[in-house]
């Protein structure tokens, strides 16, 4: 692997003091668009200053990134804290002299050194940035198009709980309701957040600047007279063919506590009057309605990567989250960005947990820390890495029995960008 000179002494490296030392340089590295003054008020208040960190050169800042505290759900387990990294920029004027590599070094030193989150994660621009820094692609998500003619489902789920009604609301007036059914998902799916305070109000935020000549953003609730048990936020974009309503539906986030509102919710949203085009642009590759959908083809799912994800530490980051099968594997990795990781780990992993050591003992499988964050949160394969060459097995059988192990159902899915 390729390392450059560190960046030279002209920049030096320090927290920002709070928002307003990112604006320019994320405004300049992301196109010269200046956010609107409600997404500045919310990235201002979500940063976290002494997570965060600035390059400066004569006292300017140059590039940015932003650290924040997560607790995120894990395979197998509840949330538990990793590292977010966002905003991650560098001026147009200071790109390609090793900025973000240092950015990004120090930050993982520094998480190392504290023995503060095991994982860090990121949403990535584009697909071949973060590889090189040991980061893998760890969730994917699908995006849906769902056209008139396609909108009938195979099964209405009747589920046991008392008949749905349908209530259309503001965001801000479904707060409560949306974080509740969010709490109650919160441990099923892995890369989901706990999302509380500003995180949550982001997520329902909808600044008219911002909405791109679409409608407001609508909230449905599914309701059963005493619960809430699923939420669908969505706004409708206005479009005519032939004299007849074709209103795009756009689906921001679609969530519900059990199968029924699941359902329900969808009926819904594909019978919205004017509609269209239902959209949706980032689902679970696993989500439920492409088994609900008579005719899933002409939906067109198509996947993408998602979050990228990363050990900090290899034996807190494998010994942090459940497995689906026991195994007993050394894995030989190699990590010249942390090279503490560097080196072999035997992992035991078990239904009761895992333990990750050091060890000297023959390697069963030989990978980088990048393929290493790709099966992180249960969603890469090792037999799919080990096809392409990007795991070695070294021990017949260790593939397969690491693939087990480390897949989890439902697959990892994030519906938050940061
Ligand atoms: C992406 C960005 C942060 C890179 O910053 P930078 O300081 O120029 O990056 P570095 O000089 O540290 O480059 C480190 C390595 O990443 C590579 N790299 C940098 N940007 C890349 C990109 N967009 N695509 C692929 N590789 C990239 C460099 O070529 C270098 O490769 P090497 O390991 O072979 O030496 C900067 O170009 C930027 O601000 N872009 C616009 C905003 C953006 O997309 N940010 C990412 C948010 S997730």
């Amino acid at each position: 692997m390729h390392f450059p000179s560190p960046p030279s002494p002209d920049y030096d490296f320090r927290p920002p003091e709070d928002w307003s030392e990112f604006t320019e340089v994320v405004s300049l590295a992301y196109g010269g668009y200046d956010h609107s003054p409600e997404h500045r008020a919310t990235a201002a208040e979500l940063l976290e200053p002494k997570r965060s960190l600035l390059a400066c050169t004569a006292g300017r800042p140059c590039a940015t990134l932003a650290g924040y505290s997560l607790d995120m759900t894990l395979p197998g387990t509840g949330p538990r804290p990793v590292l977010g990294l966002g905003y991650i920029a560098v001026s147009p004027a200071h790109r390609r002299r090793g900025l973000m590599r240092e950015l990004i070094r120090r930050t993982l030193a520094d998480l190392h050194t504290t023995r503060a989150e095991p994982v860090a994660v990121l949403n990535s621009t584009e697909p071949d940035i973060y590889g090189r820094f040991g980061f893998g692609a760890a969730s994917h998500a699908v995006s849906l198009a769902i056209p008139v003619e396609a909108r009938e489902l195979t099964e209405m789920p009747a589920g046991d709980g008392p008949p749905l009604t349908l209530e259309v609301a503001s965001p801000a007036e479904s707060e409560a309701a949306v974080a509740a059914v969010c709490r109650a998902g919160l441990a099923e799916r892995p890369g989901t957040l706990r999302r509380e305070g500003a995180w949550l109000r982001r997520s329902l935020a909808d600044p008219p600047a911002d909405r791109g000549g679409a409608g407001r953003l609508l909230c449905m609730l599914a309701t059963d007279g005493t619960a809430v048990r699923g939420y669908a936020l969505y706004r409708l974009t206005a479009g005519w063919t032939r004299s007849y309503p074709r209103f795009t539906v756009s689906v921001r986030e679609l969530c519900a506590t059990d199968p029924a509102a699941y359902a329900f919710l969808w009926r819904a949203l594909l019978d919205v009057d004017l509609g269209g085009t239902v959209v949706a642009e980032a689902r679970p590759v696993d989500d439920p309605v492409l088994a609900l959908l008579a005719d899933p083809r002409s939906a067109a799912p198509t996947v993408r990567d998602q979050l990228y994800a990363r050990a900090v530490d290899v034996d807190r980051a494998l010994a942090g989250r459940g497995y689906a099968a026991e195994a007993e594997l050394v894995l030989e990795v190699s990590d010249p960005l942390c090279p503490w990781n560097e080196g072999r780990w035997r992992l035991i992993t078990g239904p009761a947990g895992a333990d990750c050591v050091r060890t000297h003992a023959a390697a069963d499988l030989a990978l980088t820390a990048r393929e290493l964050g790709a099966v992180l949160l249960g969603g890469g394969s090792f037999a799919q890495l080990a096809l392409a060459g990007r795991v070695t097995e070294l021990r017949p059988g260790a593939v397969r029995a690491a693939t087990v192990a480390f897949r989890h159902d439902p697959a990892p899915y994030c519906p938050v960008v940061f």
